[in-house]
């Protein structure tokens, strides 16, 4: 086991993520995950739902950021407006594997998403809540590079009392049924772990999860599928006491998408 922090930050005006990592770099620190926010999927509906989702908060970049360095008070001074965090224990391998992992998964030949977004935009909500409308519509505004962009999703899960077996046997539903077809892995999972002065243990959070989908399309597709919504409706929605799931999209020193084969793509957010 060894303890990482997750930070979600919302820079100050005139910061950008390219010189905000370019400020880590020059304090020493190299990120885990440096990754730019790119939706909300699913919001928090009562554990730190004041914070994250405070009037005035847009949140620009997720890090991921190993035990031994921390963002001084100097960065965070000059670069940082408002910031999210939590401890997490997950596996040393894990981490130390997590760059090779990801560039594979970057690199990956990908299965096409086969949703139907016109049919999804016009759907009436009520009859399919994972896919909405409003979802549809924003995936099928993005140009096309981002459209077809890898993402990474940052689910933050607070069970029930009892919900963990539960959300155990979803984890392995969720494999074996639908996570494979529709290209999800799961890359980083954690246990979170009290930590000074913002306690997000203490706020009732208790796994991380850092899962890999080839697109945005991917994941809505798979939200609207049949065998999803058994898997989530049987074992994991009982299992949470709240949840957030947010997507993210990981970038290189330059503030960039990451991407292993077109590498001039310049992502406008
Ligand atoms: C699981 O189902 C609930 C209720 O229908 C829905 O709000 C949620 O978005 C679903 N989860 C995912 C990840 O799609």
């Amino acid at each position: 086991m060894v303890l990482c922090s997750l930070h979600l930050i919302a820079l100050k005006d005139g910061i950008t993520p390219a010189s905000f990592l370019a400020s880590l770099r020059e304090a020493g620190i190299k990120p885990i995950v440096q990754a730019r926010v790119f939706r909300w999927m699913i919001l928090p509906t009562q554990l730190s739902a004041g914070h994250l989702l405070a009037r005035n908060i847009h949140w620009d970049m997720l890090l991921m950021l190993s035990p031994s360095t921390q963002i001084s008070e100097s960065v965070r001074a000059a670069s940082i407006a408002a910031e999210w965090t939590a401890s997490a224990g997950t596996s040393s391998k894990l981490l130390s594997g997590y760059a090779a992992t990801n560039a594979a998964l970057l690199n990956s030949a990908v299965v096409p998403a086969g949703v139907d977004l016109d049919a999804a935009k016009k759907a009436d909500s009520s009859k399919n809540l994972e896919l909405t409308p409003e979802l549809a519509s924003f995936i099928s505004s993005l140009p096309a590079h981002l459209a077809s962009h890898p993402v990474s999703m940052l689910n933050l899960i607070s069970f029930n009392p009892g919900g963990q077996a539960q959300y155990v046997k979803y984890g392995q539903e969720f494999s074996a049924r639908v996570g494979a077809r529709y290209g999800g892995r799961v890359k980083i999972v954690g246990k979170v772990t009290s930590s000074g002065a913002e306690d997000t243990k203490q706020e009732g959070w208790d796994e991380i999860a850092f899962v890999h989908y080839p697109s945005i399309a991917h994941f809505a597709a798979m939200a609207g599928d049949k065998d999803y919504q058994e898997v989530n409706h049987t074992y994991r929605l009982g299992a949470l006491k709240d949840t957030f799931i947010i997507c993210v999209l990981e970038v290189t020193d330059d503030g960039e998408v990451v991407d292993g084969t077109r590498k001039e793509n310049k992502m406008k957010l």
